[in-house]
């Protein structure tokens, strides 16, 4: 007998939401089901996805900003099965890796100033535990100083410094010392930092959850004091990063010098998890001082040759196709007019976002009427009227989105970076249908709101 994976997928792929239920999560599977969300996708390719009856889904969540350059891209599947048959030494871990070398090069010419020291890791929360960990050792102090709604990671380490009571409830205790302040609250981040012991500061520049944007002088003000009381400054670019907010890093909207910039995601095109570290030089001669600590800090499958090979394709392409002008010019059309329906539709409260980082966000309706069952729904549920439009987008257009955050009535858009007109057209004759049709309290849109509040109810 061989091994076929395309016979095992044809044989066991109208199993996948039981085997969850029996082996992974039933929650999860339930979930999905509960939201019209348990499709059988049967192929993925640039900015959609096709079920097994030949539907095609405009996914607007690239796998939350893995897949900015969309599936299936030709060149990064190339260089991944050029990495395979070439059957280069991959983690002979006594040794120093070309391909890791060659990315280290490539991240450094697209960093501020300053930062050209690189530690790769395998996830998100790998990269910003690292971080953390850097900087408590660079500057011998115990403390980190994070923000209100911040979302770094889900392991012990970077759940501590998570913003959103949802996530931290029953894992306590975590980490000592962590410190939350609200946004746009400089005296609050002040009156930490002049502790002295804070080692690190750090900020996702837009926040993933709920798309939160700072005003428009406050990072530059948070990096002059954590400059002023010895305090590192860390940019997560983990999601905003990689060309998502229409520049590479999306800390160069304030020109910002952080001390260490985070990035994963989409750095393995889609195909590899891999993620980074990009530091100033004296951060990793401080962690990595003296030839007995070489190994101090490492991860097994840090550096391997599928991940660095995606790496360093994925920012060629980037290169090529002009990603990030594209995700600025179609993010600030798709912004644009999505933020013209407000004029029409008073249940949208704001429109923000950078590049093809979007959040829209609801509000209560006047009338009287729709103001009650908006009421109903979200007594049952806080932000369960977002969930009503994320099934209508499924539903009636087939587009995937998520509620944009735990309670919260924002619907956050992550499109793939390749999307154009068609897309963006597309996009915006949705939400402006489903936003007509919620005026209708007996039409699509109110028509499920019985049923989720039943299972809010009995969850
Ligand atoms: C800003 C930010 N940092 C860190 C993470 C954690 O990344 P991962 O899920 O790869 O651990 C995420 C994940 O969404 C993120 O958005």
């Amino acid at each position: 007998m061989t091994f076929s994976l395309t016979q095992l997928i044809e044989a066991r792929q109208a199993n996948q939401y039981s085997l969850h239920t029996r082996f992974i999560s039933p929650q999860m599977a339930r979930v999905q089901e509960i939201i019209g969300f348990d499709k059988l996708y049967t192929r993925g390719e640039g900015a959609y996805l096709w079920d097994a009856d030949g539907n095609r889904y405009l996914d607007l969540l690239a796998g939350f900003s893995v897949f900015n350059l969309g599936r299936g891209h030709p060149v990064i599947k190339k260089a991944m099965q050029e990495a395979l048959m070439l059957e280069r030494p991959n983690l002979v871990k006594m040794d120093c890796p070309l391909l890791a070398g060659l990315l280290a090069e490539e991240l450094v010419k697209r960093m501020p100033p300053g930062l050209e020291a690189i530690f790769f890791a395998n996830s998100g929360a790998d990269a910003v535990d690292t971080a953390l960990k850097f900087a408590r050792y660079a500057t011998k102090r115990p403390r980190i100083v994070f923000l209100d709604h911040a979302f770094h990671g889900l392991t012990l380490g970077t759940l501590s410094i998570n913003g959103g009571e949802a996530f931290r409830k029953g894992f306590e205790p975590l980490i000592p010392g962590a410190a939350m302040v609200a946004m746009n609250d400089l005296d609050a981040l002040e009156k930490e930092l002049r502790k002295g012991d804070v080692a690190a500061f750090i900020v996702e520049p837009i926040q993933g959850k709920g798309v939160y944007i700072p005003e428009d002088d406050y990072l530059p003000e948070e990096q002059r004091l954590c400059r002023k009381y010895g305090t590192l400054f860390i940019c997560d670019e983990v999601q905003v990063g990689m060309g998502r907010a229409g520049k590479f890093l999306c800390c160069e909207h304030w020109n910002l010098e952080p001390d260490m910039v985070t990035l994963a995601k989409s750095l393995g095109g889609g195909y590899v998890p891999v993620s980074a570290v990009i530091m100033r030089r004296e951060i990793n001669n401080k962690v990595f001082g003296h030839l007995k600590r070489a190994q101090v800090h490492s991860t097994t499958f840090g550096q391997n040759e599928m991940g660095m090979a995606a790496g360093l394709a994925t920012l060629y392409v980037m290169d090529e196709e002009k990603i990030i002008e594209r995700s600025a010019t179609v993010g600030a059309k798709l912004l644009a007019r999505l933020a013209a329906l407000k004029d029409h539709h008073e249940m949208i409260a704001d429109v923000r976002g950078k590049g093809l980082i979007i959040g829209i966000e609801f509000r209560p309706p006047s009338a009287l009427g729709l103001r009650a069952a908006w009421t109903a729904i979200e007594a049952a549920e806080k932000g369960l009227f977002t969930q009503l439009v994320v099934m209508s987008l499924m539903r009636d257009h087939r587009m995937l989105t998520q509620v944009g955050g735990p309670g919260v009535n924002i619907v956050k858009l992550l499109p793939p970076l390749i999307i154009g007109d068609e897309e963006v057209d597309a996009i915006v004759k949705a939400f402006d249908t489903i936003m007509h049709e919620t005026k209708n309290l007996k039409g699509r849109v109110w028509a499920t709101s019985g049923e989720l509040i039943k299972q809010a109810m009995s969850s």
